[in-house]
């Protein structure tokens, strides 16, 4: 649990086996080349938010093989759709000398209503052994409960009939725990909610945002502060 980490300690440095930026560990991507660039999708981080679709049909045409036909717009065009998928799917790889994706500087994290949280930002996201997962700027994140994939959200809150707006209600006041000032790392807390460790401002369905350092977010669907912890993971159901 949070309250036995020092939060003093320095972040978890990269280790050799960490997978590349944008990778999720043991994540099989399906690449799709282009003249200019090239494109990856992971069909597990999919949740077909469908973005991209409308986005740029030409390029992202579900019903068609292959779904993406890198080479149908500009490059620049579809490297900036790709940084519009939510929840880190589509990736993309310039081989023209374009820029890549910037990494933000402040990190973001979107509630959705009856649906994940979107965070945007200089991501990390941990395993609940405390390994190094994921490495992005986008990351959909569960909070229903019912994902396969968790931490992070596989549209498990569509079938699940997850129904909660999303609004911020009652920030808790208990103690900001330290980041390190620039990444945010998501560490799932086995049978326990989502430490989010570094700064970010948390935004509401409703609009309403607040500054957060370091705090518990729900995971298992079942708080009655969503989206905070209030210890309900404890019950048993
Ligand atoms: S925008 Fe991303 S999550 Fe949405 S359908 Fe496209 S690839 Fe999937
Ligand atoms: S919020 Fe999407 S699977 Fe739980």
């Amino acid at each position: 649990m949070s309250e036995d980490r020092d939060p003093g300690a320095p972040p978890q440095p990269p280790v050799e086996d960490d997978p590349p930026r944008g990778t999720d560990r043991g994540d099989r991507l399906h690449t799709f080349h282009g003249e200019r660039l090239e494109v990856t999708w992971s069909r597990r981080r999919c949740i077909h938010a469908a973005a991209c679709v409308m986005n740029m049909p030409d390029v992202f045409h579900p019903g068609r093989r292959p779904w993406v036909i890198v080479d149908e717009g500009a490059a620049d065009s579809v490297a900036r759709v790709v940084t519009r998928c939510p929840t880190g799917a589509l990736q993309f790889q310039r081989s023209d000398g374009g820029a890549p994706e910037a990494v933000p500087t402040a990190n973001t994290v979107r509630v959705a209503p009856h649906g994940p949280l979107y965070v945007h930002g200089d991501v990390v996201v941990h395993d609940e052994s405390g390994t190094r997962r994921l490495t992005d700027t986008r990351v959909a994140l569960c909070r229903c409960g019912g994902s396969a994939n968790g931490p992070l959200c596989d549209s498990t809150h569509n079938a699940a009939g997850f129904m909660e707006p999303g609004s911020l209600g009652t920030p808790p006041a208990d103690r900001p725990t330290a980041g390190d000032g620039t990444a945010l790392h998501v560490r799932p807390e086995r049978d326990g909610p989502l430490h989010l460790e570094g700064s970010f401002t948390l935004i509401g369905a409703d609009r309403v945002s607040v500054q957060v350092s370091g705090v518990n977010l729900c995971r298992c669907g079942r708080s009655a502060n969503k989206p905070f912890c209030d210890g309900s993971h404890r019950r048993r159901s």
